[in-house]
């Protein structure tokens, strides 16, 4: 039996090649974000409040209309079947018995198509995209997703250009393996095959516009940490954003994002998502009390499906469960509503 979400790190480790391993793991030049992410959630300390009288907690919360079972949901990852042959279809129906969305990546090597299929109608899709330099090709996507019966489209926005990823570069890890594609890019733009995702490096607002008027699903911005560039989005009608250093594989030495969480959360009346380092159910309970409607996790569920397929994701997403719910009941919470600011303070050490 498993014990926590970072035995499954070993456990993936283990089972993977080395450059799959590394690409999952790796950051961005010193990794000096990717540990900053993990280490932030140390300084944070609990304040719990006691004899509050509550037998049970409920978990579940509503983010875009939808109802979720838990404050956690999928973040957007590439490439699962590195991790295990079914690959995002696994991850799909772990997603839809544990009653949370999944967000599928747009470099997904399974369609959104068949990964809507394998989750079947419990599961709360979304899509997150990259903005291509060519509008008809995110129109496609967006009717992609669409059609695959998403609910809301969530733009990265952190990713004018690739960051720079030292252990992908040192293990000559450039593309799939034969037989792996990025399946949303096949047969786009009138041309047969796969194209490549390409980053747009004059990324800004008119693009966030020109998405808005081609869909009338909700858009969630993904990768902001400022909050005046929170503020602007929510300008430009946007419906969410998820607060995220990109689980520090972009801008190396970027701020942790829960350091930054609470400025945006409280710049803005949309609910804000924060992704990055979240490992134990306490560091949920950090992330509610500093604004966040729910979190994301990355590498847990890379790490679940690596060790044991949807079953490995299903645990990952069972304990991380079993700790919320034991959280809130040690910090007198009834409910992750019920999680005010006043339940967490800078640690003095
Ligand atoms: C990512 N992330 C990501 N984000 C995105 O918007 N589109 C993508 O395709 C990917 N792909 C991707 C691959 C891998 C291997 C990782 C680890 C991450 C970033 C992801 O959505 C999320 O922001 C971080 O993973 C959160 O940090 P943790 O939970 O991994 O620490």
């Amino acid at each position: 039996m498993r014990l926590s979400v970072r035995e499954f790190e070993a456990l993936a480790r283990d089972r993977l090649p080395r450059y799959a391993y590394d690409f999952f793991a790796g950051g961005a030049d010193d990794e000096v974000t990717l540990r900053a992410n993990e280490n932030a959630f140390t300084r944070l300390s609990l304040v719990p409040r006691v004899l509050r009288g509550h037998r049970e907690r409920d978990l579940g919360t509503t983010l875009l209309g939808a109802r979720i079972a838990v404050p956690v949901v999928l973040s957007p990852t590439a490439f699962h079947r590195l991790a295990h042959p079914e690959g995002e279809r696994a991850t799909a129906r772990a997603a839809a018995a544990a009653g949370t969305v999944m967000i599928a990546s747009m470099a997904s090597t399974v369609p959104v198509g068949d990964i809507a299929k394998a989750g079947g109608d419990d599961l709360v899709l979304w899509l997150q995209i990259y903005v291509q330099p060519d509008a008809r090709i995110t129109r496609e996507l967006v009717g992609r997703a669409e059609d695959a019966g998403c609910r809301a489209l969530v733009v990265t926005v952190d990713s004018p250009v690739f960051g720079r990823r030292e252990r992908d570069h040192r293990n000559g890890f450039h593309d799939l393996p034969p037989g792996m594609y990025c399946e949303n890019m096949r047969d786009l733009g009138g041309q047969r095959g796969v194209r490549d995702i390409e980053m747009v490096a004059g990324l800004s607002w008119d693009h966030v516009d020109e998405l808005a008027a081609m869909t009338g699903l909700p858009i969630v911005l993904k990768g902001l940490m400022h909050p005046a560039d929170a503020v602007t989005a929510v300008a430009h009608g946007v419906s969410g954003l998820v607060v995220s250093n990109h689980g520090g594989r972009q801008l190396d030495t970027a701020a942790a994002t829960i350091d930054v969480l609470a400025g945006v959360a409280s710049a803005v009346g949309v609910p804000v998502l924060v992704d990055g380092g979240i490992r134990r159910g306490t560091d949920v309970v950090k992330a509610l009390a500093l604004g966040a409607a729910a979190v994301g996790i990355g590498r847990p569920v890379l790490w679940g499906l690596a060790a044991r397929g949807g079953e490995g994701v299903s645990e990952v997403l069972a304990l991380l469960r079993e700790e919320i719910d034991r959280a809130l009941a040690l910090t007198g919470c009834a409910s992750v509503h019920e999680v005010t600011s006043d339940l967490v303070r800078e640690a003095r050490c």
